[in-house]
């Protein structure tokens, strides 16, 4: 059965989140404050559903079938109907606290809120609304296409009814979710993340050089990128800010970010988006 589903915020998640619910037939509704976001959004999931076409993993002609199913809208009111409502918009508690208040609102009692938040607690975030126990964490991975899993997130308040659901939805979009509790950095950041931050204590060190930590982690572990050439990835002010929420939330030294990274960041080596980090890009 197709559902109502409603993201909110049109960046680079809420996109690829509207998008693979619209490939799984349902019919969505993306909104965003920002009309050029709405804008570029859509044409975004036009260019991702083309690239999928040419490479045959969708026919042609669910290109626009797909695209047709999205809804793109600056109001909030239109996603009163939604079975389902997945917020995907900037990572600050108190936008997304009010946002869940008025989505809270203005949906159906039994519309199931999702967030999908990668730093801030399930449980603070269910307890902005009035239905705790129909919200969960619903956690993609970037870019949303193209990445199997999603992390299920379940609050304290969370019911067992909402987890089944929310398993049941992630599933019919063809991703692999697993269950995990409520904790900072959930289960994947929570391990990728330290040890990325090691891989830079190791450097710092002198243990080895950045091209021979990456690859003793690629070739003795078959990770697919080393951990400083990740690091450039993700962003290393991105990383240190993730560690540093680590450090304070669980009040353990082991989540100590490496020197070498706060001084990486204050000299505004970011990684690629600044064309230097661990590896220079330019
Ligand atoms: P982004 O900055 O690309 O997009 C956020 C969008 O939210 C913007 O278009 C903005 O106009 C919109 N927005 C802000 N306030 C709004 C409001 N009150 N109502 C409607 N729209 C509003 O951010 P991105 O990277 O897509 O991240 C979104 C969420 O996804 C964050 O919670 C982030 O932690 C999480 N996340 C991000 C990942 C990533 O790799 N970028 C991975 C997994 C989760």
């Amino acid at each position: 059965m197709a559902l109502k589903v409603a993201v909110i915020g049109a960046g680079t998640m809420g996109n690829g989140i509207a998008q693979v619910f619209a490939q799984g037939g349902h019919v969505v509704v993306l909104s965003d404050l920002d009309g050029a976001a709405l804008e570029r959004a859509r044409a975004q999931i036009d260019r991702s559903l083309g690239k999928l076409a040419e490479k045959g993993k969708i026919a042609a002609e669910d290109r626009t079938a797909t695209l047709g199913r999205i809804e793109f809208t600056p109001d909030l009111a239109d996603v009163t109907a939604a079975d389902l409502v997945v917020e995907a918009v900037v990572e600050k508690l108190e936008v997304k606290r009010e946002l869940l208040a008025e989505l809270d609102r203005i949906t159906k009692p039994a519309t199931i809120l999702a967030s999908n938040t990668s730093s801030i607690s399930i449980t603070t975030l269910a307890a902005a609304t009035s239905r705790p126990d129909r919200f969960l964490g619903m956690h993609f991975f970037n870019p949303v296409p193209l990445m199997t899993l999603v992390e299920l997130i379940r609050g304290l308040q969370t019911s067992a009814a909402t987890i089944a659901s929310g398993k049941a939805f992630a599933e019919r979009l063809g991703k692999s979710p697993i269950v995990v509790k409520n904790s900072p950095g959930f289960v994947v950041n929570r391990i990728l993340c330290p040890m990325i931050n090691e891989a830079v204590f190791a450097l710092a060190e002198g243990l080895a050089t950045a091209e021979d930590i990456d690859n003793g982690m690629k070739l003795g572990c078959n990770h697919p990128i080393g951990p400083l050439a990740l690091a450039d990835m993700i962003g290393l002010d991105v990383l240190l800010a993730v560690m540093n929420v680590f450090y304070a939330d669980f009040n353990d030294p082991k989540y100590r970010p490496a020197p070498l990274l706060k001084e990486m960041v204050a000299a505004g080596y970011l990684g690629r988006k600044s064309k230097h980090g661990f590896y220079r890009y330019d």
